[in-house]
């Protein structure tokens, strides 16, 4: 009922302006695929787990976190684009659905953890197409020493075991990111040689990881060299910043961002005295590469055609079983007209992931896309008209015409009420 207050788990979160969290994203919360150890997001973990084996692996972290949490603690400015109901789910104003395993962080700083890798779902406000789905996971890995207590001396003599071993394997590291660079300085906090070892020890563990995960694997016929760029990036809590991207049958793919943890978020968690790394990757993308997976929503089937093909500790190549029949169906409509004319300042403002959103929640996972095919603005009125292409399609089963109607006329009904637009 919209006026009750959202019970998850016996506990009781009022409802306000925030609340935007619906019943379909919110029945996700107890699947926890990365726990299915035959599951490719759980094959996936335990792989890359086992490159980081003397650290602490936390697995069960409740996915409602507090805003702080997620954004406060970590230096997110106030007007940042993450923040928007738009982007993220929340609960109310105070509680949401964590958008990424960063938000974890400065908890287990406090809580004395050096060593880390977190892995959880994450979820996200998204568009509709094979690669994009409200729910993903993540891992996140952080590494953090004492300088006082002989850490820096640690990772550079790692630094050397690791640099040995990258040096010996068939991998190409294209690394314009180097040492600090005019645009992704070092802390001003930081002596910048222990900011070096840091950033050098991220880079080695990552490389190291990238290897094990795509070595051997990456397309072609294994002679090939595997090939790893670092990128410049920019990330609220971390300086200076790195996006990694691994080339895989001829394309780059992006996989994880990381960097050197601010002094800020390690003085929030009271270990200001400690100085390390961070990195961030989202599994799904990197699964449905290795195993050959060819869309998001076979993640979360449970069909036996899908779940029988997996098993604890093999990368196998996904084989596609029958695809079912597709069913388009168009949507054209006129956007609300701007809020505020005609004194109207009740219009809300047109957002496409609204729109996603009602249509996921209408549809599951029986749509495969939505996609804009058209779009125009009236010479004379101003107003624009939008053409949505919905593809319905089951990953299970057939769909059949009727059915298909049927959730078509309760979007159109529910875009109508709730969105303010006017069908064509
Ligand atoms: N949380 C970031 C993301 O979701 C990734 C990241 C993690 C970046 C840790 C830096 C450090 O994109």
């Amino acid at each position: 009922k919209p006026t009750e207050p959202l019970v998850i788990d016996g506990t009781s979160y009022p409802r306000d302006a925030f609340t935007n969290a619906t019943p379909t994203i919110l029945d996700k919360l107890p699947r926890r695929l990365h726990l299915q150890p035959s599951h490719p997001i759980g094959i996936l973990r335990s792989l890359i787990e086992s490159h980081f084996s003397s650290f602490a692996h936390l697995n069960s972290l409740s996915p409602i976190v507090t805003v702080a949490q997620n954004f406060d603690d970590l230096g997110f400015p106030a007007d940042h684009p993450g923040r928007a109901l738009t982007d993220s789910y929340y609960l109310n104003e105070r509680h949401m659905l964590r958008t990424h395993t960063s938000a974890h962080e400065v908890e287990l700083f406090r809580q004395g953890l050096d060593q880390f890798l977190v892995t959880a779902d994450v979820y996200r406000r998204d568009e509709i197409d094979r690669s994009h789905y409200p729910v993903f996971h993540q891992m996140e890995g952080c590494n953090v020493v004492d300088p006082a207590q002989g850490g820096i001396e640690r990772l550079e003599r790692e630094n050397a075991e690791m640099r040995a071993a990258l040096g010996a394997a068939n991998i190409v590291i294209e690394d314009p990111t180097g040492v600090e660079t005019a645009t992704n300085p070092y802390q001003a906090e930081h002596d910048p040689r222990t900011a070096r070892i840091i950033a050098e020890h991220l880079k080695n563990s990552l490389n190291g990881l990238v290897l094990k995960l795509f070595g051997g694997r990456a397309g072609g016929d294994g002679a090939e060299p595997l090939r790893v760029r670092w990128i410049e990036a920019t990330f609220p809590w971390t300086a200076p910043s790195y996006e990694v991207e691994v080339m895989f049958n001829g394309k780059w793919l992006e996989i994880l961002g990381c960097g050197v943890v601010r002094q800020a978020a390690l003085d929030k968690s009271g270990v200001g005295h400690k100085q390390g790394w961070a990195f961030g990757l989202g599994l799904e993308r990197i699964a449905m590469v290795l195993f050959s997976i060819p869309d998001i929503r076979l993640f979360w089937s449970s069909d036996a055609r899908f779940s029988n093909q997996f098993r604890q500790g093999d990368i196998t190549t996904f084989k596609p079983y029958s695809r079912f029949p597709e069913c388009y169906k168009d949507l054209a409509f006129w956007l609300p007209e701007a809020s505020g004319a005609q004194g109207g300042d009740k219009v809300q403002q047109w957002h496409e992931n609204d729109f996603m959103e009602l249509v996921r929640d209408e549809a599951g996972d029986l749509v495969e896309g939505v996609q804009l095919i058209d779009e125009f603005t009236h010479p004379k009125t101003g107003r624009v008209s939008r053409c949505y292409r919905f593809n319905y399609r089951s990953m299970d089963r057939s769909l059949s015409n009727e059915e298909v109607n049927v959730i078509q006329e309760r979007v159109q009904e529910r875009v109508t009420s709730e969105m303010g637009v006017e069908v064509r």
